[in-house]
């Protein structure tokens, strides 16, 4: 574990923010919260660094990478074409967890996966914002996973996943939505959302003040490359609870672990995950992927999960939960 750095997420020791920016410098990969999850990062100008992020996830070749920046230098370095009026919402949405597809220049093939376009991000977080700057350079980062594993929302899980295949992991501490940021392509008359996530199709409604879409909903949405794959998954079965009564069934039957709001697991008498309460969704983000890991770790080969209101972060915790039970429904 001697890869791992503790740093403090609000205000980061400059000494160890340079010496991350050296490994990053020399071609080297180092994990790091953001206000989303944590990634795992590289020299995003540097094709054979970015080679080596692909090999510590176990990632497919043809899925892109997100692309972190911190000043707007940096995006006109690496992106073209884009309109002033955009620029302008860009400006006040970032930095947060919102990715948005551009053309791409200057930027190689390998973290773009050979697309046209890439995925840009400004993180509302001081350890990559710092990190970003010290080294000079747009940093190239998944998620800190194994590839199809749940996001990490703890360094220990950075480390349990890639171990001391990374080079170096900041350990700022929990990230703080607990899902990723939300994946758009802009088009003439409407947004596209390719990955729903933490910032809510509403906001993007309001302050875009165009359509928006979700890919997948219509068939003309494009979809995006990583959607394809398995995703966020525990190893251990998961079901989709469909009502309250289905669960106290499957529940009471045994052996099956539930995961949920506070509410529901009020009323069992078996062990469960509290996620936190129905009211907060945020909340429950943030517990949703640590509690996939749980359920791996526990003595129950089955888990049942309840659903969730579809709106604002609802929408990317349900589209996680669909992904992580797939089509499995009590
Ligand atoms: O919150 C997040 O977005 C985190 C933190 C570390 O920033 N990153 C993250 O990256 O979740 P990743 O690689 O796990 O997911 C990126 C998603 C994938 O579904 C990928 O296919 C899509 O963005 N993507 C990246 N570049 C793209 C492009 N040029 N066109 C379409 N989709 C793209
Ligand atoms: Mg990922």
């Amino acid at each position: 574990m001697n890869n791992i750095r503790k740093v403090d997420p609000i205000s980061p020791d400059p000494e160890t923010i340079r010496e991350a920016a050296a490994v990053i410098l020399r071609g080297g990969t180092v994990a790091f919260p953001t206000e989303t999850v944590y990634g795992v990062g590289a020299n995003a100008l540097d094709d054979e660094a970015c080679r080596q992020i692909f090999r510590v996830k176990g990632r497919q070749q043809d899925n892109p990478i997100i692309v972190h920046i911190s000043d707007f230098e940096q995006l006109d370095y690496i992106t073209q074409g884009l309109k002033e009026s955009l620029r302008l919402i860009l400006e006040r949405v970032w930095p947060g967890p919102l990715s948005i597809i551009l053309d791409r220049k200057n930027i190689g093939i390998v973290p773009t996966a050979g697309l046209k376009t890439v995925a840009v991000r400004m993180p509302a977080h001081k350890v990559p914002l710092e990190l970003i700057r010290a080294s000079g350079k747009p940093i190239a980062a998944p998620s800190a996973n194994k590839s199809g594993s749940p996001s990490p929302v703890y360094a220990s899980e950075v480390y349990d996943d890639l171990n001391s295949r990374v080079d170096m992991i900041l350990d700022g501490g929990p990230a703080y939505f607990g899902v990723e940021s939300t994946v758009i392509m802009p088009r003439e008359e409407e947004i596209v959302i390719l990955r729903p996530g933490a910032f809510s199709a509403e906001e993007i409604r309001d302050i875009f003040k165009m359509k928006v879409v979700v890919s997948g909903e219509s068939s003309q949405a494009p979809i995006s490359p990583g959607m394809k794959y398995r995703h966020y998954a525990p190893e251990k079965e998961l079901k989709l609870g469909r009502t309250e009564e289905k669960i106290i069934e499957a529940c009471e039957k045994g052996n099956v672990l539930f995961i949920g709001s506070s509410e529901t697991a009020s009323k069992l008498n078996t062990e469960s995950i509290v996620l936190g309460s129905k009211r907060d969704l945020y909340e429950i983000a943030r517990n949703l992927f640590p509690s996939f890991r749980k359920l791996d770790k526990s003595k129950y080969s089955v888990g049942v999960i309840e659903s969730f209101e579809e709106r604002g972060i609802g929408l990317a915790i349900m589209n996680r939960i669909r992904k992580a039970t797939s089509g499995k429904e009590l």
